[in-house]
């Protein structure tokens, strides 16, 4: 795997995860988790957030939080959102925040691996069918520094190795 050398400090990819990898259908969560909603909630709020336009489809607009959609369609806007026609682009449009959270989908958290610092991986105890999956955490990358056990899944952290 080729290393980056763009990695932004203030980067951090959110998601929850089956055991087999996948986090969605392409339309929406395989799973219902009202206490890992909350988590997502309280660790995002007051943050802004870099999603893909087809996760934007699925959640929309959620208050409290800069969202940046990217997509590549130039006609493309919706209220409430910020539009960037690459990841790159939307990066740099929350460039002087504190800390930036990529909430997905499938195809951004492939793009934003090589810059993310930091991930919070929600480990869900389930294999559900679902064409959209995360990509593979390199463990000679990637290292976990925290792990908390819940009924049903776990939420995981790893940072990038030095
Ligand atoms: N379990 C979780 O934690 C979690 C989190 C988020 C989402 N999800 C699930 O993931 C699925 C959606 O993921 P997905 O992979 O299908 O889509 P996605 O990553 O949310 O969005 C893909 C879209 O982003 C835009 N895009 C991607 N790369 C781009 C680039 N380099 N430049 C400009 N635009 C770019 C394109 O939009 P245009 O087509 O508009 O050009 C593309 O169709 C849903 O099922 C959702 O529920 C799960």
């Amino acid at each position: 795997m080729s290393e980056p050398s763009a990695v932004l400090p203030n980067v951090t990819m959110i998601a929850a995860v089956g055991r087999n990898g996948v986090i969605g259908d392409g339309l929406g969560m395989p799973w219902h988790l009202p206490e890992d909603l909350r988590f997502f909630k309280r660790t995002t709020m007051g943050h802004p957030m870099v999603m893909g336009r087809r996760t934007f489809d699925s959640m929309g607009a959620l208050p409290g939080r800069r969202s940046v959609v990217v997509t590549r369609r130039r006609d493309w806007s919706a209220p409430g959102v910020e539009v960037a026609h690459s990841l790159p682009e939307a990066l740099d449009l929350v460039s002087g925040a504190e800390q930036v959270f990529v909430v997905g989908g499938g195809e951004i958290y492939r793009q934003a691996m090589r810059y993310a610092a930091r991930l919070l991986v929600t480990e869900v105890d389930l294999s559900p069918a679902g064409s959209v999956t995360f990509p593979e955490i390199d463990p000679s990358v990637w290292v976990e520094t925290a792990r908390d056990a819940r009924d049903g899944f776990a939420w995981v952290t790893w940072e990038r190795r030095a």
